[in-house]
């Protein structure tokens, strides 16, 4: 494991962002796993001011996103198909179908999730997958569980989670029961794994994650196990 401090949210999306620019440079056909969340906002910034010096070039990359609300259309504001192209997509030249993320309002959510599992597999895995961490352990929407969910599932979204992330939709009752997400599997296949970690907030769950045991209680301790996870930390 790789710790990378940095001094400020800038400076840590900024290396980050290098770290994704470099996998793209070097491997074109890059198929990126993609998060979203406040802390990856900044790094998409970064990437976007790249492709417009002409530094970057995302005509053969790939992109597969972890979740998805359950029940949010790719239009509704919320869902995170619309964050994608607002933070990132509709600024660089990434191809339409080469972009996916799971259908949260797929009429069968069972097999949605076993379409997009296979739809990675297709793909060849994932080459390099971004990560955010949840403030009690999540990754993508792995939830703290009695054992890891290794397939992409449909999950019932914590209390404290939806509290969290209340604060993009206005009120507790509007934010999605459950959501779709990748599940550990794939992304502990992916050949690197790249965690970004933002704000004092997240000091005391990312120590539990790195250096506590591996427990399906803090999802994201399972990437202790990964060959090749770095980790780009501001506070
Ligand atoms: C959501 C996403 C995760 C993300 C987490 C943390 O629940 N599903 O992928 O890592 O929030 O978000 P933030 O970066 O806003 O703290």
């Amino acid at each position: 494991m790789k710790i990378i401090t940095t001094k400020n949210y800038y400076d840590m999306s900024r290396k980050a962002a290098n770290i994704i620019s470099a996998q793209i440079i070097l491997y074109p056909n890059s198929v990126l796993g993609l998060a979203t969340g406040s802390t990856p906002i900044g790094i998409y910034t970064q990437l976007v001011k790249w492709y417009d010096k002409g530094d970057l070039d995302f005509s053969d990359v790939s992109t597969v996103n972890l979740d998805e609300y359950c029940g949010l259309p790719p239009s509704d504001s919320q869902s995170y198909r619309y964050f994608m192209q607002k933070n990132l997509f509709q600024f660089v030249n990434i191809k339409a179908e080469h972009i996916h993320i799971p259908y949260g309002n797929a009429p069968d959510i069972e097999k949605e999730c076993s379409r997009y599992d296979h739809l990675i597999e297709n793909l060849g895995g994932i080459d390099l997958q971004l990560l955010g961490i949840g403030h009690n352990g999540h990754i993508g929407f792995n939830e703290p569980n009695i054992a890891f969910e290794k397939m992409t599932h449909c999950i019932e979204l914590n209390q404290s989670t939806r509290e969290a992330n209340s604060k993009y939709f206005g009120a507790l009752d509007q934010v999605p029961q459950k959501a779709i997400t990748v599940g550990i599997r794939l992304i502990m296949q992916a050949r690197k794994i790249l965690l970004v970690v933002n704000g004092k907030d997240k000091k005391a769950i990312l120590e539990q994650a790195l250096f506590g045991p591996v427990t399906p209680e803090v999802p994201a301790s399972i990437l202790q196990m990964h060959p090749n996870l770095t980790v780009v930390v501001c506070d």
